[in-house]
């Protein structure tokens, strides 16, 4: 495998085709992760039926894999300094595939929740090892692009399981049919989620180890390998030297060592929260867990929920390369500040618009022109800007801005930060939405306001910064942010 040697007379740092091979392997992770967190909204109707589950207990069925994923992301950062990154992704691939198959063959809903469970440890284990591996094997001009590749993977899984829901359900004459074998549609639904875990459990089994992993297991002669055949590091030698030293003592890190002086955390961990937190309070997820809701009040019929979702998940893909051509252009601050102004702007427009609605006879919310085209074009606005700023930017924040010492720890606990506050929004919204719509999207704007004054206040640019100077980077942000 060590191609040492080959490299030599090239030492510049340019982006590696293998580099972008092996960081496109990672990101498979964000696949799965897009994949099966939409995945359910093919089946839901139809689990809600089979089951008898009244409206409140099926949200909570579907939001329960959530859960699942913030655990998973939590014991994800321990394991991967453990056993490795790429070994996490292995066994995550598998859990991915055991809960894949557990959710199609459920008798109960019970079991049913347990599987999701299941599959949601995987997908929270997976958000959080793709971006620490895409960071730590990427020369730091290109990091942000490699990074974003995690966000890209996510959005073509949320679409990949949209158009695998339409067709399977298409094929039966409906979710609730059966398709082929006498198994219903629906469950052919999560029964299709085995080829993606399959392939990223044999792509996974072919990527390198992390180098930053590696010197810290004292495997610098791999190490070195990697970097040179992998990564096109000009001096392996002297890049280790960084790592080591940035890695401080020998001894592992636990959760304990991210204490700090302020609210008990380090500040950074503190950020990498709020940037999570922030993320999900935009109220992105509800626009896509939610969609038919949403369009149906703008004069769309249930049966356009496909087309509609389409151009929502289309947007978002198309938006993300937007992202991925700037990231590192004009730095992370900037695009995350962009994004915060565009968001707040959007989902104002969307609350003044539903602060025209009406209830029809049937309760369901309505609303006139031109309120309807307005709110229409804002929703899309608001997937706009999320998709080329908060949606990409925060992963790729959280795999970097950590020093090398603290990162899987840290990530974990900002990536199931993350996962609790999906859950918390999932599981909220139907509540607000009772209330009035203006009500959620009008916190959602607040949330995208008060994410610019703290990206504004305190996120600090890790453009172009080798992982190895994070340390001093931050602290130095820290010190100035006050
Ligand atoms: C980000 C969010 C995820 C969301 C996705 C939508 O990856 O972390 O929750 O579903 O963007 O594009």
């Amino acid at each position: 495998m060590s191609a040492a040697g080959s490299q030599a007379g090239t030492p510049t740092r340019g982006l590696h085709a293998k580099v972008v091979a092996i960081s496109i392997g990672a990101a498979l992770g964000g696949f799965l992760f897009g994949f099966d967190s939409s995945v359910i909204n093919g089946a839901v109707d139809s689990i809600s039926s089979e089951f008898a589950l009244s409206d409140t207990f099926t949200g909570f069925a579907v939001a329960s894999a959530l859960l699942g994923c913030a655990v998973g992301a939590w014991f994800a950062g321990g394991l991967a300094d453990r056993f490795g990154r790429v070994r996490v992704m292995v066994i995550s691939a598998i859990v991915f595939l055991v809960s894949a198959i557990g959710s199609a063959f459920a008798f109960g809903v019970w079991d049913l929740i347990g599987w999701r469970v299941v599959g949601g440890l995987a997908i929270g284990a997976a958000s959080v090892i793709a971006p620490a591996y895409i960071a730590e094997v990427a020369p730091a001009a290109f990091r942000g692009r490699l990074g974003s590749l995690q966000q890209m993977a996510i959005v073509l899984g949320i679409f990949a399981s949209l158009l695998s829901d339409e067709v399977l359900a298409g094929a039966a004459g409906g979710a609730s049919y059966e398709l082929w074998f006498g198994v219903e549609a629906w469950r052919w639904m999560f029964l299709t989620a085995v080829i993606p875990a399959l392939i990223y459990g044999g792509v996974a089994l072919t990527l390198p180890e992390s180098p930053r992993y590696l010197v810290e297991r004292h495997r610098e002669k791999e190490a070195a390998a990697i970097l040179k055949d992998y990564t096109g590091e000009p001096d392996p030698e002297g890049r280790i030297a960084l790592i080591r030293a940035s890695l401080g003592g020998d001894e592992s890190l636990t959760l304990s060592d991210l204490r700090g002086p302020r609210f008990g955390l380090q500040p950074i961990v503190w950020i990498g929260i709020l940037l999570s937190v922030f993320q999900q309070f935009v109220g992105i997820n509800v626009i896509f867990y939610y969609s038919t809701t949403l369009w149906k009040s703008v004069g769309f019929d249930e049966s356009d929920a496909f087309t509609t979702s389409t151009i929502t998940s289309l947007t978002n893909i198309v938006m993300t390369l937007v992202a991925i051509a700037l990231v590192d252009r004009i730095g992370r601050r900037t695009l995350l500040i962009i994004g915060s102004v565009g968001m707040t702007v959007s989902l104002l427009t969307m609350a003044v618009s539903f602060n025209q609605a009406t209830v029809d006879a049937a309760g369901d919310t309505q609303l006139q022109h031109p309120w309807s085209i307005i709110a229409l074009v804002a929703a899309n606005a608001f997937v706009v800007f999320f998709a080329a700023s908060w949606g990409p930017v925060v992963w790729v924040l959280l795999g970097e801005m950590f020093p090398n010492r603290l990162r899987a720890a840290a990530l974990a606990v900002a990536a199931a930060a993350q996962w609790l506050a999906n859950f918390t929004i999932t599981l909220t919204f139907p509540v607000m939405a009772g209330w009035g719509l203006q009500f959620a999207y009008g916190f959602y704007a607040l949330m995208a306001a008060l994410s610019f004054w703290f990206v504004w206040t305190k996120v600090p640019e890790t453009k172009g910064i080798e992982l190895e100077d994070m340390e001093s980077a931050s602290v130095h942000h820290a010190a100035h942010a006050g």
